[in-house]
């Protein structure tokens, strides 16, 4: 069976940084994660599954992934974190070829997209997952065990979508591993009908520092942070539900204000891990300081950045030309300034990759 499916990519307000110790392998998280789904940036994926022994080919952005490359490693231990809760996997041979829609001048890398797509698109291609290709719970869950931000992409109506960590760090030692894989996966909290007053600004800022992927950087932080369990028990019982509220009850000042908060928490849990971690470069720096200028009198835009230097600027419609100009400055080149929307969550499509 074959099947594709395009997948948006999400971008947190309230960021997931740092996996639960006892369930580190299937990507369970020390908190919840809020975030938007993103139109306009997606992955396309096709599946095609065979049965026979099984057996993996892997093409991304027209590049074949070969075993030594580290595509590879994230690949198979999806792949492998499935089987052991869908054996019936180790049946099948599976072709993949999959890729990202993002401009070409942009570097956004998005394993959350990817994941989500690749998720979605294999429980449609085999037949043994039947019972939760409508399942939006379960395929969330299923796309974790790839990558913990992919959880958030899969929700079909997209939105406002909330990742539940499922398990309390400190009473992990109640679930066994498949009770708190399943404890934790998104959902829709708003759909994107109606946040669209809000306009989310991608940029591309250079490349500074070398950059230290976010699986390694969010193990350092568990292990080294002496206030890292301090951060997670202030967003988990404070920042997620009071910036919920905000969204739910349209108190804009508020809203984009925890998410300049919850950035600003990620990278100085960051700079607090040993060695210090430090994603931000000069542009970025500039860019947050620009915006909470433009903010002086009137909360107006908020800054975002993730396991990179790019910022993501979120305003509302009436501003956006505002904010595009004001990026422009510190910028320079438009093609580095992509204006979109929140979206929907993936769908099918008839047009296979191959
Ligand atoms: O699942 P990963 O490795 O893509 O983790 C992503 C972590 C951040 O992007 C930094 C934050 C987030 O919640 O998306």
């Amino acid at each position: 069976m074959k099947a594709t499916v395009i997948a948006p990519t999400n971008i947190a307000i309230i960021k997931y940084w740092g996996k639960n110790p006892t369930f580190e392998n299937i990507h369970v998280p020390n908190k919840s994660s809020l975030s938007f789904t993103v139109q306009k940036l997606t992955t396309t994926t096709t599946v095609e599954a065979e049965r026979g022994e099984f057996e993996i080919e892997f093409t991304l952005n027209g590049k074949k992934i070969t075993a030594e490359m580290k595509e590879a490693k994230y690949v198979f231990k999806f792949l492998n974190n499935i089987k052991k809760f869908y054996p019936f996997l180790n049946n099948y041979k599976i072709k993949v070829v999959s890729e990202n829609n993002f401009p070409t001048a942009a570097g956004y890398a998005s394993s959350a997209s990817g994941f989500a797509a690749f998720a979605r698109a294999l429980v449609e291609a085999v037949p043994e997952f039947e019972d939760i290709r409508n399942d939006d719970k379960k395929v969330s869950i299923l796309a974790r065990l790839g990558s913990g931000s992919a959880t958030r992409s899969v929700p079909s109506k997209g939105g406002l979508v909330l990742w539940k960590r499922g398990v309390d760090p400190e009473t992990s030692y109640l679930y066994d591993e498949k009770e708190a894989s399943e404890r934790s996966y998104a959902y829709t909290l708003i759909e994107p009908e109606k946040l669209q007053d809000l306009s989310i600004i991608y940029t591309k800022v250079n490349e500074g520092a070398k950059k230290i992927k976010s699986r390694a950087g969010m193990k350092s932080t568990v292990q080294t942070n002496p206030v890292y369990w301090n951060w997670i028990r202030y967003e988990e019982a404070h920042l997620l539900k009071e910036t919920i509220d905000a969204l739910q009850n349209n108190e804009r000042e508020k809203l984009l204000n925890n998410i300049m908060k919850a950035s600003n928490g990620l990278h100085s849990m960051c700079l607090y891990t040993q060695p210090s971690i430090t994603y931000l470069n000069d542009t970025s720096k500039l860019i947050m300081h620009s915006i909470e200028e433009y903010n002086n009198d009137e909360v107006k835009a908020a800054y975002t950045f993730d396991a990179g230097p790019n910022a993501v600027i979120f305003t509302y419609k009436e501003y956006e030309k505002e904010v595009k100009d004001l990026l422009l400055n510190i910028l320079e080149d438009e093609q580095k300034i992509l204006s979109t929307s929140v979206g929907e969550g993936p769908r099918k499509t008839d047009n296979h990759l191959f």
